[in-house]
């Protein structure tokens, strides 16, 4: 998901790397145990080799491990850190740790499954009285003038120079969270923190609150703009917030239309992010009143209606769909039972090259796709049966 010129962005962040280095810091005690969840290319495992940890633990699912696996040679720390290539949910550790560290959040720590990441690591690898980085976010919103990101997503579908109607694309854009950056000359009310994950007890990685702000300028307000702060470890803080020079970026909950707003109008929001498979979906519902009550405004909005959906897929997920593969799950089928350990990639190419000839021009295209199957569903080094 991410490519070398990200994870370099990530480490160029002088303010998110310094902040995390000053809580590793911090929290490594000499001969301490460190696990990292997400290595990327390994910067973490450096920083809690020079605060004193005797072993790290650094896991990572990106191949880009390959890259970390290097920089701790090239930084003389080889032998103390050990990688782990794979999901941290599949992988086993010969022990506790006294630390954990992980920074797998997007603009918000509700970011694919990375929440259930750390609770699984937290129940399964902490010692106890171990620490962990973070400890907490909280997570703000505000109300935000935002035209440059609302045109972006409005006009293509509301405005063209061609003349045609293409509003057909308008509900699916406006029901699309959008990163920042925002401005804090955007905000048009003061920040609400409307909620905040515990990494120390965080049980959930579900996320359901309501927020609600008043408006305190007259503006045109374009949706909801929302961010996390971090707790890294004791005093050690890292904001998120419009305005701040950090990587992440603020997430956007677009509205579909601007909304003039006055001093004193209040904006209520119930937000939610529900863990569907590997994303979330998040919902947000937004009423603008004013100050004696009138709504001026009332939008529901979710990213699951941001997604466009056929009705033939609406009807293969359906559970009263009875499936039946098509030609393409024919050959992974076939692919996949030949890998139980006793053929190698060449003959099971040969096998489906000759059974489908009109798909693969010979043997050579055949093993590429095979290849990528292995790549796709080999058992991770660190992975137990
Ligand atoms: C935002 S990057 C941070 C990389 C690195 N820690 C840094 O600060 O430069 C998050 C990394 O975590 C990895 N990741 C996320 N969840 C993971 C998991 N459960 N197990 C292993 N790696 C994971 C991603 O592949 C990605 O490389």
């Amino acid at each position: 998901v991410y490519n070398i010129d990200d994870y370099g962005d990530m480490i160029a962040d002088r303010q998110r790397t310094g902040a995390f280095a000053r809580a590793l810091e911090a929290a490594v005690r000499p001969g301490d145990v460190v696990l990292d969840i997400g290595t990327g290319t390994g910067i973490f495992p450096l920083f809690a080799c020079r605060f004193g940890a005797s072993r790290v633990h650094a896991i990572e699912s990106a191949p880009h491990i390959q890259v970390a696996r290097e920089t701790a040679a090239a930084n003389g720390v080889q032998e103390r850190v050990i990688f782990h290539e794979g999901s941290s949910r599949r992988i086993e550790l010969p022990e506790r740790v006294d630390v954990i560290v992980s920074d797998l959040r997007g603009q918000l720590p509700m970011f694919r499954q990375s929440l259930l990441a750390i609770i699984d690591a937290r129940r399964r690898f902490l010692a106890p009285g171990g620490r962990i980085i973070a400890e907490r976010d909280d997570l703000w919103m505000a109300p935000v003038e935002a035209p440059n990101l609302a045109k972006a997503f409005r006009q293509p579908w509301c405005e063209n120079p061609w003349g045609f109607d293409l509003s057909a694309g308008l509900p699916l854009a406006a029901n699309t969270v959008a990163r920042g950056p925002v401005g804090a000359q955007q905000l048009l009310a003061a920040p609400m923190l409307y909620a905040a994950v515990d990494y120390v007890r965080a049980e959930t990685a579900e996320l359901q609150a309501r927020a609600q702000m008043r408006i305190e300028r007259d503006g045109e307000a374009d949706g909801l703009a929302t961010w996390f702060d971090a707790v890294l470890f004791e005093d050690i803080v890292l904001s998120n917030a419009p305005g701040a020079p950090l990587s992440y970026g603020q997430a956007f909950l677009r509205w579909p239309k601007a909304v003039k707003v006055t001093a004193g109008d209040i904006v209520e929001v119930d937000v939610r992010a529900d863990l569907v498979g590997t994303d979330y979906v998040w919902s947000w519902q937004s009423t603008v009143r004013r100050a004696q009550g009138t709504v001026v405004e009332s939008f529901r909005q979710s990213t699951f209606l941001g997604e466009p959906m056929t009705p033939s897929m609406m009807q293969a997920i359906s559970s009263r769909h009875v499936p039946d593969l098509g030609e393409d799950g024919d050959v992974d089928r076939l692919v996949l039972e030949h890998m139980r350990g006793r053929n190698s990639l060449g003959q099971i190419a040969a096998v489906l090259a000759a059974r489908y000839p009109h798909r693969f021009a010979g043997e050579a295209e055949a093993l590429r796709h095979v290849a990528e199957l292995s790549l796709r569903y080999r058992r991770m080094p660190g992975e137990s049966r």
